[in-house]
């Protein structure tokens, strides 16, 4: 095990009995009758993911004084969304590697990948419904909708230098802040419970997952393929303008921009990071994403300090350390 997963592994003790009921409950949801879906689904459940938001759902509900016997299936059903989503956006993004194996389009084709995508999106929503609230399946259901938005926007920004800082938040925020933002939320306060707990915990699920997606960014420009276990510099080559990016890129002189805007429209070219690492120097857009990650991520230690001291709100805090300073 990697350090980095030892340590996660370390942060979700206090939620342990839960995770490990997740856990089941998500192998149980991957089971179905057909071999050519079991082919798949045991191929994606050959490694896993880091498991984050599920471990979110379980420690904001232990944190704020929530927890119920239903938090572990909810988490499962926020992590089915979740791969659901991961399952579809590699076909966007033409990725090949995901959790250190093939990508499902990669293995099979993007035939496949969208319907094991819908697959996994119908048994999350079948799941939501065995529960005793109907909070989960509305809070998700809006959540799907929003992630999708955010991927649908972000297609059409695709080469879109003059974007705004705002622009690219708000994209950000939709694909990736709001499943975090959710699972914080229904930690807080499934079945129904304290709607102002819950809100809190929104604002700071949502500045964790933009904070995440920032980060994410960056690793996109600056870390290997075998580093993250996933690949590395599609943003690059699919033409995604991410904060770091349209930072340079704002700051450039006309022929810096032109060359950069060469590297990611000529056609034929491989590589595009490494070529647009050499082209500019990245290093202040890169620093300044990295600034607006740190700045969001001192709102959620703040927000968490309202909460009372708890061991589970200490692994939060660790969390939201982690997703600053994360590698993988
Ligand atoms: C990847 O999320 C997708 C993004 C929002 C950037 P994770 O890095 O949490 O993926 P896994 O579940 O650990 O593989
Ligand atoms: C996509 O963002 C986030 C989702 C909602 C799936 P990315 O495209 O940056 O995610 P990775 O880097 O492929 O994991
Ligand atoms: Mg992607
Ligand atoms: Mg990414």
């Amino acid at each position: 095990m990697t350090s980095a997963r030892a340590h996660l592994k370390q942060l979700f003790l206090p939620v342990e009995d839960g995770m490990e009921r997740m856990q089941a409950i998500l192998r149980e949801q991957l089971v179905e009758h057909s071999g050519a879906v079991r082919d798949m689904t045991s191929h994606i459940d050959r490694f896993r993911g880091k498991q984050l938001r599920a471990a979110l759902v379980l420690l904001t509900g232990e944190a704020s004084g929530n927890t119920t016997d239903e938090h572990a299936t909810v988490g499962a059903i926020v992590e089915m969304i979740h791969l659901a989503t991961l399952v579809h956006d590699d076909i966007l993004d033409g990725a090949e590697v995901r959790r250190r194996v093939a990508c499902v389009n990669q293995r099979w084709d993007n035939q496949v990948a969208v319907l094991l995508g819908d697959f996994l999106y119908a048994r999350a929503f079948g799941l939501s419904t065995t529960l005793s609230s109907r909070l989960c399946s509305r809070m998700l259901s809006e959540t799907t909708r929003e992630l999708c938005v955010g991927e649908i926007e972000q297609s059409t920004r695709r080469y879109d230098f003059e974007m705004s800082q705002e622009r690219y938040e708000m994209i950000a925020g939709a694909k990736t802040a709001s499943l975090y933002a959710a699972a914080c939320e229904l930690g807080a306060r499934y079945p129904g419970g304290n709607e102002e707990v819950g809100a809190a915990m929104a604002r700071f699920g949502w500045s964790l997952g933009l904070a995440f997606q920032i980060i994410d960014d960056c690793l996109d420009l600056t870390a290997s393929t075998g580093e993250l276990g996933k690949t590395a510099g599609t943003d690059v080559e699919d033409g995604k303008i991410t904060l770091p990016v349209l930072y340079t890129y704002t700051q450039a002189d006309e022929p810096t921009r032109a060359r950069m805007r060469d590297v990611f429209t000529r056609p034929g070219l491989e590589n595009r990071a490494v070529l647009l690492r050499e082209t500019c120097d990245l290093e202040t857009g890169l620093e300044v994403a990295r600034e607006r990650a740190r700045t969001l991520v001192g709102d959620c230690l703040e927000r968490l300090q309202r909460l009372p001291v708890s061991p589970a709100r200490a692994a939060m805090e660790g969390i939201v350390e982690f997703v600053i300073t994360r590698r993988i």
